[in-house]
């Protein structure tokens, strides 16, 4: 297969991690023979930097005609600290989220058997989570007008959901509840919000065609408390773009560090792969930022396009080194690993694949997938 994928870096760590990503698909071309053609642009506050948009024209034409966009971190603390900024990083990922029409956003969080000591949650209360949150990406409170009054002292930001919006999202959650357990958990403030009964309306109307899935609906401020408390209660999580935002930052706490977790940004014509971490600023350019979730992030593109052998291996390559402990510090405090390093460790383990090694997970057959 030749895939053109679109390299955004963008700030902090993100360079650096995505790096490794890209070691790892020039180890499945190397070990598979795809082709992948990398392109880089820029996108956030180094982007702004430079052109002083914060996603510039080229790099939006860039990401419109690849196959796949591979996305690092965004965000500065100069921009964090300054509220009266006008133009600020993140309106270049919201933006081109908005412009490919990337409206699942797609957050597996299951906890691997090898990090179970990493979460501060009791090892039985994570041992064998696996939920997904799908999120939606392109509406709600994220792109509804904002309002800043003229002396600044009133602002608003307007939730706004259309049927549409909400129905494609949930066709796929559905779908992909019936290649996995077969519940899905709507998370809503329907006992507040206008939206969230319109949310509630379509989505058990569309559950009617899905007779197979169990489907239940769970307020927000209580999925938080479940999803700590039993995270084995959920298997897809469907939710709007502000609770996803949410609810995807605590899976971290199931899987032991923020810097593991991936997520696939899909739309009707284009992918866009990143991690779900941000840009840790304190972290730039020390060679210490975890890379697996960007890693993880290349499984979820190979699975995208159908090549299930090819992300299998690489999640393979990360749960060995999860096994060797070549680990970040994040994960092991007196590791003395770096990014670098454990990017070339994964990336050599795709190219040499241990026929003995055993992932010790049921789904590792042909065809289906290890990380959704
Ligand atoms: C995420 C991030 C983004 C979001 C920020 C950086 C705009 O937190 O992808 O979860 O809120 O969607
Ligand atoms: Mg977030």
């Amino acid at each position: 297969m030749r895939l053109k994928i679109a390299l955004l870096g963008g700030d902090g760590i993100g360079p650096e991690v995505l790096a490794q990503a890209v070691k790892c698909l020039s180890a499945v071309h190397e070990t598979f023979g795809h082709d992948f053609l990398f392109t880089s642009a820029l996108m956030g506050a180094v982007a702004i930097e430079k052109t002083g948009k914060p996603l510039p024209e080229n790099t939006l034409e860039l990401c419109t005609k690849s196959d796949a966009v591979l996305f690092g971190a965004i965000g500065t603390p100069h921009f964090d600290n300054d509220p009266k900024a006008k133009v600020r990083p993140e309106q270049g990922l919201l933006n081109l989220r908005k412009t490919l029409g990337l409206f699942a956003n797609i957050r597996p969080v299951k906890a691997f058997p090898a990090m179970l000591k990493q979460s501060p949650l009791k090892k039985e209360i994570v041992k064998g989570a696996d939920l997904v949150i799908y999120r939606e990406l392109t509406g709600g409170i994220y792109f509804g007008k904002k309002q800043l009054s003229q002396n600044g002292t009133f602002a608003s930001d307007i939730c706004e959901y259309s049927e549409s919006e909400i129905s494609r999202i949930a066709h796929m959650a559905f779908k992909a509840a019936k290649k996995r357990k077969g519940k899905l958990t709507l998370v809503d403030k329907a006992n507040v919000l206008e939206t969230s009964r319109l949310w509630r309306r379509v989505v058990t109307e569309i559950s009617e065609s899905y007779p197979e899935i169990e489907m239940d609906c769970m307020y927000v401020d209580n999925a938080a408390v479940q999803i700590m408390l039993n995270p084995k209660l959920f298997d897809v999580i469907l939710t709007d773009n502000m609770f996803g935002d949410m609810l995807s930052d605590l899976g971290s706490v199931i899987i032991g560090s923020v810097g593991l977790l991936p997520s696939a940004s899909i739309g009707d014509n284009n992918a866009m792969f990143e991690p779900i971490h941000g840009s840790y600023p304190q972290a730039k350019g020390k060679n210490i930022a975890n890379p697996v979730a960007s890693i993880l992030s290349t499984a979820m593109l190979l699975q995208h396009f159908g090549l299930f052998e090819e992300s299998n291996a690489v999640v393979a390559a990360v749960l060995k080194s999860f096994q060797k402990n070549i680990v970040t510090p994040d994960i092991m405090g007196s590791s003395k690993y770096g990014t670098d390093y454990v990017g070339d460790f994964i990336a050599e383990n795709i190219v040499d694949q241990d026929q003995d090694f055993n992932m010790n997970d049921e789904n590792i057959g042909l065809g289906k997938s290890t990380i959704i």
